[in-house]
């Protein structure tokens, strides 16, 4: 069965719009790689900040895929922002993942000096570090004053976006300016799961409501990057490519949005 779409970056390479998360999952995250590269993902994401890109890193070589076959992410954490310490930061992050280069590496969260770190991160990419750069937790106006100070526009904004979060301004800015969006908490760290209007959509379609809210946002074009450590579901969530949500379903989805965060405003973080 097919389990792989992807999307053309405004840098013309191309990222699979299904990645595998990798926030929290701990002493399980090689189980989690290993587990879903065999099932056909080929796009994992993670950060400095999740503490895992060693075992990211031991699942890629263990599995034996060849790289250019890959689309690895992680980011820049806050403190090296504020520090200036982009390129320490991406070396040290290459060298736990056991890799020459990554395929996206993004700024966390817009935090003080953002700028320059992103001016930074253009000239790696030059140097041949980084495939594509991008930023994360970025709002409308984090990027309107990013657009107007740097040479790249980012390839990907990836931001808190599920059933009740839905950012509709972003979303349209990003695809006015060819900016992919990306999901994080895509099911809503399990809340969106709940949701009575999905359990019906999902009975409809004899789908799982993690399959209709991943089908969902695909179908809009975001790119979706579910968390399991569990085998089944990591399964579950790949097998998005055989059925299709009509329209009225789609703005039932669309019309669930409530602002509700389950992580913190890129407005007021303090970390
Ligand atoms: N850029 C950022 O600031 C940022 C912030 C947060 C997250 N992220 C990225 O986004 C990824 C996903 O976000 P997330 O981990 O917060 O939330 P999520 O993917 O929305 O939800 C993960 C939760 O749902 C459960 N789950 C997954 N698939 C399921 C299924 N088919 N049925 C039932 N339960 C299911 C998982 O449990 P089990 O693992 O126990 O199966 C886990 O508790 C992260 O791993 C990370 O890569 C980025």
């Amino acid at each position: 069965m097919k389990i792989q779409t992807k999307v053309k970056l405004n840098s013309s390479n191309e990222m699979p719009m299904l990645a595998l998360g990798v926030w929290q999952s701990g002493e399980l995250t090689k189980q989690a790689v290993l587990t879903a590269l065999k099932n056909g993902y080929r796009h994992i994401d993670t950060a400095a900040a999740y503490g895992n890109e060693e075992a990211v890193g031991e699942a890629i070589k263990e599995s034996g895929i060849a790289r250019e076959d890959l689309f690895i992410t992680t980011k820049l954490w806050n403190e090296d922002v504020r520090q200036g310490k982009t390129e320490e930061a991406l070396k040290s992050s290459l060298k736990k993942l056991g890799l020459d280069y990554v395929d996206l590496y993004l700024i966390h969260w817009p935090a003080k000096g953002y700028v320059d770190a992103y001016l930074e991160m253009e000239k790696l990419m030059q140097a041949g570090y980084i495939k594509n750069i991008g930023v994360s937790n970025f709002k409308k106006h984090h990027l309107e004053h990013l657009l107007a100070h740097v040479h790249i526009i980012p390839a990907v904004d990836q931001m808190e976006f599920n059933p009740q979060m839905q950012d509709e301004e972003l979303y349209q800015f990003c695809k006015e300016n060819g900016i992919v969006l990306e999901a994080w908490s895509p099911l809503g760290s399990g809340a969106c799961l709940k949701i009575p209007a999905i359990i019906s959509i999902a009975e409809k379609y004899r789908k799982s409501p993690a399959q209709i809210i991943l089908r969902w946002l695909l179908q809009k074009g975001i790119v979706i990057l579910p968390k399991s450590v569990h085998e089944e579901r990591i399964i579950e969530n790949a097998h998005l490519f055989d059925f299709k949500l009509q329209e009225e379903d789609m703005e039932t989805m669309n019309s669930l949005n409530q602002n509700l965060r389950t992580g913190p405003d890129p407005d007021n973080f303090h970390f």
